[in-house]
């Protein structure tokens, strides 16, 4: 369980099969983001048609509401939501960050007021993995915190530390073995807290690890050396894991780093407020030229959106505030993801990475349509 085999490799880029309980996925692989137990808009038919391989879930929210036990009592993610296949869980910390009021961090875990009622919650490493145990992923992430960018370096060494400090209790209280649990890198953009996050980290020797920390404020030109730098001192024969990243540039960047799985609400939050990906850049469907475009969002897409429905259309469904507009546009950004990686995958395996993906990047800046 948990076999991470590498078909292809081309530079640092590789194709790879990671064996899960419930599925085997093929890398490199973009997970959509299903926060509440649902990716927003999509059924889970929808999610097998378009090609997902593994659905992303969090502690934070599910925790909060309805709580960890009514999922449990379902089975696990899987039978909550009638999605059969592969998930993964976030372990909270990110998202107390970024939504939990007046937090407080020590070095028990984190407190803080909930979204929903205000009521003072307490998430430590225990905790989470508690949580991410009656949620049933087949891969669990560490509880770690990941600082706001910019932050000083003396906090962010301070913040790296204390989470190897959690990835140990999160590791000492895992109980199930059908669960695999991945540790995060941390370490801002900065190469010698990377490093001490590396050389603190790698011991565990995890089944996978994530990189985080990224894409949080730092500008491109800052993230993509940080990415560099992390993804070649994590082990050849695990499964890289890029959190929160990204747009296609990103994965198409990341993946020659030696990326291979990303997750991001991108692709379906640009969906809901009208905008989709092409090979030619993101296409506004709220600006007036696409209102009489009688061509489909993307001719090369074979997505249920491209396949039946004109630029017009579903530019009038926007405006009309229909509610098929933003599933629709969700379903085919998830699809647009799915087969850029899709087409990164057969250039890996036929050894021309470089070629495929700088011609990608052509057309896609140029475009900006
Ligand atoms: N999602 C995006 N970045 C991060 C991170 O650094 N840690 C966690 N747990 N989740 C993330
Ligand atoms: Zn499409």
């Amino acid at each position: 369980m948990f076999e991470f085999e590498i078909a292809h490799r081309d530079g640092l880029a590789r194709v790879a099969s990671f064996h899960t309980p419930r599925g085997t996925v093929t890398t490199p692989m973009f997970m959509p983001v299903g926060t509440q137990g649902t990716v927003k808009g999509i059924s889970p038919q929808e999610l097998t048609e378009i090609g997902s391989q593994m659905i992303l879930g969090n502690t934070y929210h599910l925790m909060l509401r309805p709580g960890e036990a009514l999922v449990e009592a379902h089975g696990g993610l899987p039978g909550f939501t009638a999605y059969a296949g592969p998930f993964l869980t976030d372990s909270g910390g990110f998202q107390v960050m970024s939504l939990g009021h007046m937090r407080k961090i020590t070095e028990e875990g984190v407190t803080f007021k909930s979204h929903l009622d205000g009521s003072l919650v307490n998430l430590t490493p225990e905790r989470s993995i508690q949580v991410q145990e009656a949620l049933g992923a087949d891969v669990i992430m560490a509880f770690d915190e990941c600082p706001p960018f910019p932050a000083e370096v003396p906090y962010i060494r301070a913040s790296l530390e204390r989470t190897v400090r959690w990835l140990e209790r999160c590791v000492t209280v895992k109980q199930k073995p059908e669960q695999a649990l991945f540790a995060i890198v941390q370490g801002g953009i900065h190469e010698e807290l990377r490093q001490q996050s590396l050389d603190l980290t790698l011991p565990f020797d995890t089944p996978g690890f994530a990189i985080g920390g990224l894409a949080v404020g730092e500008s491109k030109p800052e993230m993509y050396p940080a990415v560099a730098f992390t993804a070649q001192r994590l082990p050849e024969n695990k499964p890289r894991y890029l959190m929160g990243v990204g747009h296609p540039e990103d994965l198409v960047a990341a993946i020659a780093l030696g990326v291979d799985m990303f997750d991001c609400v991108y692709p379906t939050r640009t969906g809901r407020f009208g905008y989709a990906l092409t090979d030619d850049g993101r296409l506004n469907l709220n600006s007036s030229a696409p209102r009489t475009q009688l061509e489909p969002i993307d001719k090369e897409c074979d997505c249920y959106a491209c396949q039946h429905y004109t630029r017009a259309y579903l530019a009038h469904l926007l405006r009309a505030e229909e509610m098929l507009a933003p599933r629709m546009l969700s379903l085919h950004n998830l699809r647009y993801l799915h087969r850029l990686v899709e087409r990164a995958r057969e250039a890996i395996a036929a050894g021309r990475y470089t070629d495929w993906a700088t011609d990608w990047a052509g057309r896609y800046f140029k475009g900006q349509i």
